[in-house]
């Protein structure tokens, strides 16, 4: 039977976004084997989509979590294995290193964020738009070069109506921009830093005492107008208070600091990124995979019961194809990778 990969889009309730449907093929392996036959359809379909793309009934993969390597790698030529790369083995997966577990249950422990104040929006909605919602970022921003694409199973989701993913179309919120805006922040550079470094803007404006950082925990410096390597779009990159520095920058050559020039810039950018209309709110089933673009995309995480409830999430993340801008870079972030 022929399988054919067709592609709805926007996502429902949304603007961009898209889903995969894939004729033909039933459960994840039939699913990977006809991407791996056709291995542009993924990758333009994503494309099309403005970076967040859904393909649901992959939960097979729980039971062969090789099989999320081997579709991570349709989507570029590295896909991170974090016992290399530092992280803390709690949130590795045992036997697939190339898999980041995101849980609140033992041996990783991670909490979910907490709800936003107030909970709700004045019309009793899900708050989305920043400020208000909190935890906005695009991954390992704090990195040169940065991440392409991540991938993220649903093994164990919560119930729906808590524990969501949101994604905000970088694309649509910079053509949305005033020229004035476009032209002014064309050229800029946001600083970005891992919020272990003791930077958000919470640490900074709160006076808390800071550290010497070692090389690799520098901030970085990543345009805030990104052209993607792929389609030639320009998005809107940047993160919000966790995942800038907010004590040389956020935004390179302005004024620093929580109240100066760079911070109330970058609020309003981010409040822009956010805005509803840009918006997508992913309410997970066990099995959906959504696979999102670094590159031209914001996601947060939502609050969820984690007293009484157990979730567990596999990502993966894969490298490569950071355009031009980052042509010839050793990777900046690794300690034992300097001198
Ligand atoms: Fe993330």
């Amino acid at each position: 039977m022929d399988i054919g990969f067709r592609l709805e889009h926007p996502l429902t309730g949304a603007s961009f976004g898209g889903r995969i449907h894939v004729e033909g093929a039933a459960g994840a392996l039939a699913v990977i084997e006809a991407a791996e036959a056709n291995p542009t359809a993924l990758t333009q379909a994503l494309a099309r989509s403005h970076g967040v793309m859904v393909i649901s009934g992959m939960g097979a993969i729980a039971e062969n979590p090789a099989l999320l390597v081997r579709l991570s790698r349709l989507f570029g030529p590295e896909v991170e294995n974090y016992r290399t790369t530092h992280m803390a083995a709690n949130m590795v997966h045992p036997e697939v290193p190339e898999i980041f577990v995101v849980s609140n249950i033992p041996p990783v422990f991670r909490a979910p964020p907490p709800k936003p104040t107030p909970p709700l929006t004045p019309e009793g909605k899900l708050p989305v738009q920043f400020p208000h919602r909190r935890g906005w970022h695009t991954d390992q921003s704090y990195r040169r070069p940065p991440p392409d694409i991540s991938l993220f199973l649903a093994v164990q989701p919560v119930p729906q109506g808590q524990g969501q993913t949101l994604f905000a179309d970088g694309i649509a919120a910079y053509e949305a921009l005033p020229a004035a805006t476009k032209s002014r922040i064309e050229t800029l550079q946001g600083l970005h830093i891992a919020s272990a470094a003791g930077r958000k803007y919470d640490a900074v404006k709160s006076g808390a005492p800071q550290r010497e950082l070692a090389p690799h925990e520098r901030p970085v410096r990543q345009p805030l107008v990104r052209t993607h390597p792929v389609t030639g779009q320009k998005s809107l990159y940047l993160c919000e208070y966790g995942q800038m520095d907010w004590l040389e920058g956020p935004i390179e050559g302005l004024e620093p600091g929580p109240d100066g020039e760079g911070g109330r810039l970058l609020v309003e950018l981010a409040a822009h990124y956010t805005d509803p209309r840009f918006v997508y709110v992913h309410e997970w089933t066990q099995g959906d995979l959504v696979v999102w673009d670094n590159r031209c995309t914001l996601h947060a995480a939502t609050w969820f019961d984690a007293e009484h409830l157990a979730r567990v999430m596999w990502r993966t993340t894969v490298w490569g194809n950071p355009g031009p801008a980052y042509a010839g870079e050793v990777k900046s972030w690794l300690p034992d990778m300097e001198g």
